[in-house]
C-alpha cells in the first residue's frame, strides 16, 4: 500500500552560503531518501526552507553591511540556486519571513500561553547603553565564569567548553562595539519545558531511533527547565500580546513551525489550500526530520513539547536520522576562517553526481567524517569512473557493435549467468533495505559492488571471444549485462540521478527514470529486440594537478 511520507530538512540559516557540512548533514540524506521513496511509488512531500530570523541573521547582516532583510533575501536566493544545482528535489523550499508563517507561530504561542505552558518573568539581561539595546548572547563576549578565559562567547566557553547564560560572564562587552555592558531588568516569556518531562519520556520510550539521538535525548529530557522564548530585538515574529514592542519570539520558537507553514505555502501554491492538512493532521503519515546533531534537542524534545502543549493534532515526528558532523580536511568548515569550499565554484568544475556520491559514500552517519580532496578524487576516479562508468561504457559499446544495436534474447542460461542474475537480485534487495534505513554509506558501497560484479562477469564471460565461437552465448552474456545496467540505473538513481538517467536512456527508454517504479523496473526484464541508445561517457577523470590546485586554493584562503 502507498505510504504517505512527510520529509523535512532542517531550515537553513539565511546568513551564509550552503556548504558541504550542511549538505552531508541534512540535505543529501533527505534527498536520497525522498527520491528512493518516490521511486517506491509512495506519496512523498519533501519540505525545507530558509531560517530567516534571530541573532545569527542580524549579527551576520551587521558584519556584512546589509539590513537583515537584504541579508536574508541575498542568501535565500543564493542557497535556493545551490540546492537546485545539487539536484535537491524539495517539493517546496519556503522561508520564515513568508507572511503566512506568522499566523501559525502566533497561534502556537497563544495556545501554549492559554494552556499554562508559557510564563512571563522579569529577569536581568545585558544592556548596552552605547547601543541603546539589550544584547543577546551571540553579541556578547567576556570572561568565562568557569575558567576565566577571555574573550569567551556569550553562551559557551571555547576554552573549557562550559555553557552558561551571558549574564554570568565577568566583564561582559559588546562583540560589535566593544562597549561595556550593564545589567538591566527586562520581561520575557518562558516555555515551561519541565511540565512536559513525563509525556516526553513516555513518548520517547516508544522510539527506536539511531543510538546517537536516543542517548543524547534521554539525558536532555532528564534535565528540562523553563526556557526563554522571547528576545529583545525587533527582527523576528512579533509577540501577539499588547505592550511588547521591541521584543519578538525567539528564532528557535518559530523555526520548527516553519515546517508546517512551508507545507501551508506549498498547498497554496498548488492551488489546494487545505492540502497541508493531509500531511500534518493525518496520524497515518510518517514524518521524518533530517537534521545535524546540533539540532537534536529542538526536534526530539522542544518542538514535540510545543506540539503537545497546543490544541491542534499536529503530527509528532516519527524518525530523526540525525547525522554527526562533516568536516573539511580535518577541521570544521568555517567561512570566517577561510576553511570552506565555494560550492558555486565547485559545481563549475565538477558535477552534482560526483559530489553527491563522494558525500554519500562517506556520510557522517555514526561518527564525524570529513571531505578531503584526495578522497573525492579517489571516489570519482576509481569508483564512479573505474567501476560504474567503465561497465556502462564497455557493455554499451560492445552491445551496439555486436547485437545490431538491439537488446538480444537471453538464450540458454549457464550456471554463471544464473548466478550473476541472482547476484543482481540479491544486491538490489540489500540496497533497498539500506535506503529505507537511511544508510547511504552502505547503499553507495553496494551500488559499486553491483558495478564491480558486472565487470567481473563481463571479464569472465569474455564475450569478445564468444562472438567468434558461439554468437548465441555472446548474446546471452550481453543480455545479462544489460539487465545489470538496468538494475544499476534504478538503484543508483537516488544518489547519482544524472548518470542513472543517462543509463536509462542508453537502454532505449524515452521516459524519465525518476518517474518509474522501483519494483516494476527491477522485476520486469528488458524488452527483447528493443533499440539501444548511444553510449555516452558518464564521468571524467579528475587529474592530480586539479586536486593539488584545490588544496593550494584552500591553503591560500585560510591565510
Ligand atoms: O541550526 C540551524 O542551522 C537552524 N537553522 C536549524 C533550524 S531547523 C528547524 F527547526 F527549523
Ligand atoms: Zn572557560
Amino acid at each position: 500500500m502507498k505510504e504517505k511520507i512527510l520529509i523535512t530538512s532542517a531550515l537553513l540559516y539565511s546568513n551564509g552560503p550552503l556548504h558541504f557540512g550542511h549538505v552531508a548533514g541534512a540535505y543529501l540524506p533527505a534527498d536520497c531518501y525522498a527520491r528512493f521513496q518516490r521511486l517506491k511509488q509512495n506519496d512523498v512531500l519533501f519540505i525545507s526552507g530558509s531560517d530567516e530570523y534571530g541573532i545569527a541573521i542580524t549579527l551576520s547582516a551587521e558584519i556584512e553591511g546589509r539590513s537583515p532583510k537584504e541579508q536574508v533575501d541575498h542568501y535565500h536566493k543564493m542557497n535556493q540556486s545551490l540546492f537546485d544545482q545539487l539536484g535537491i528535489t524539495f517539493d517546496h523550499y519556503s522561508r520564515t519571513t513568508w507572511e503566512g508563517h506568522k499566523k501559525p507561530v502566533q497561534e502556537f504561542f497563544l495556545e501554549l500561553l492559554e494552556n499554562g505552558y508559557i510564563e512571563e518573568k522579569v529577569t536581568d539581561q545585558l544592556y548596552s547603553d552605547k547601543e541603546g539595546r539589550f544584547l543577546a548572547d551571540r553579541y556578547v563576549v567576556g570572561e568565562c565564569p568557569s575558567c576565566g578565559y577571555d574573550p569567551a562567547r556569550g553562551d559557551e566557553c571555547p576554552k573549557c567548553g562550559a555553557s552558561y547564560d551571558a549574564i554570568q560572564l565577568k566583564n561582559p562587552r559588546s562583540k560589535v562595539s566593544g562597549a561595556e555592558l550593564s545589567r538591566k531588568p527586562t520581561k520575557h516569556w518562558f516555555l515551561l519545558l519541565n511540565l512536559f518531562k513525563e509525556r516526553l519520556t513516555h513518548w520517547l520510550s516508544q522510539k527506536e531511533w539511531k543510538s546517537n539521538v536516543v542517548n543524547f535525548i534521554k539525558g536532555y529530557v532528564e534535565n528540562l527547565h523553563p526556557r526563554a522564548i522571547t528576545r529583545d530585538t525587533s527582527w523576528g515574529i512579533p509577540i501577539p500580546l499588547p505592550n511588547t514592542e521591541g521584543k519578538v519570539l525567539y528564532v528557535w520558537f518559530d523555526a520548527p513551525i516553519g515546517y508546517i507553514s512551508a507545507t501551508m505555502e506549498w498547498a497554496l501554491k498548488s492551488n489546494e489550500p487545505d492540502k497541508w492538512k493531509d500531511y500534518w493532521l493525518d496520524p497515518d503519515v510518517r514524518l521524518v526530520n533530517f537534521i545535524g546533531k546540533d539540532n537534536i534537542p529542538f526536534h526530539a524534545a522542544i518542538f514535540p513539547a510545543m506540539i503537545m502543549g497546543q490544541n491542534r493534532p499536529y503530527k509528532l515526528v516519527d524518525d530523526i536520522p540525525a547525522n554527526e558532523f562533516y568536516n573539511l580536511e580535518g577541521r570544521k568548515f568555517s567561512k570566517s576562517e577561510g576553511w570552506f569550499i565555494h560550492l558555486e565554484e565547485f559545481l563549475q568544475n565538477y558535477t552534482a553526481d560526483q559530489i553527491r556520491f563522494a558525500i554519500a559514500s562517506n556520510a557522517p552517519e555514526t561518527t564525524d567524517s570529513e571531505f578531503t580532496w584526495k578522497d573525492f578524487q579517489l571516489r570519482c576516479n576509481s569508483e564512479l569512473l573505474g567501476k560504474y562508468g567503465n561497465l556502462v561504457n564497455r557493455v554499451m559499446v560492445f552491445a551496439r557493435k555486436q547485437c545490431g544495436a538491439n537488446i538480444p534474447a537471453f538464450g540458454t542460461l549457464g550456471q554463471i549467468d544464473k548466478d550473476f542474475l541472482e547476484k543482481i537480485d540479491e544486491l538490489t534487495g540489500y540496497i533497498e533495505e539500506s535506503f529505507s534505513k537511511y544508510k547511504l554509506r552502505q547503499a553507495s558501497r553496494l551500488i559499486m559492488e553491483l558495478a564491480a560484479a558486472g565487470n567481473v562477469y563481463f571479464d569472465a564471460k569474455r564475450p569478445w571471444k564468444e562472438v567468434k565461437e558461439n554468437p548465441q552465448a555472446m548474446q546471452t552474456t550481453v543480455r545479462c549485462c544489460l539487465e545489470c545496467l538496468k538494475a544499476l540505473a534504478m538503484i543508483s538513481c537516488p544518489v547519482i540521478p544524472e548518470a542513472a538517467g543517462k543509463v536509462w536512456k542508453m537502454l532505449g527508454n524515452t521516459s524519465d527514470i525518476e518517474k518509474q517504479s522501483w519494483d516494476d523496473v527491477l522485476r520486469t526484464p528488458l524488452v527483447e529486440g528493443g533499440p539501444l541508445g548511444e553510449p555516452e561517457i558518464l564521468f571524467r577523470r579528475i587529474e592530480d594537478s586539479e586536486i593539488e590546485n584545490e588544496l593550494e586554493k584552500l591553503r591560500s584562503l585560510n591565510n
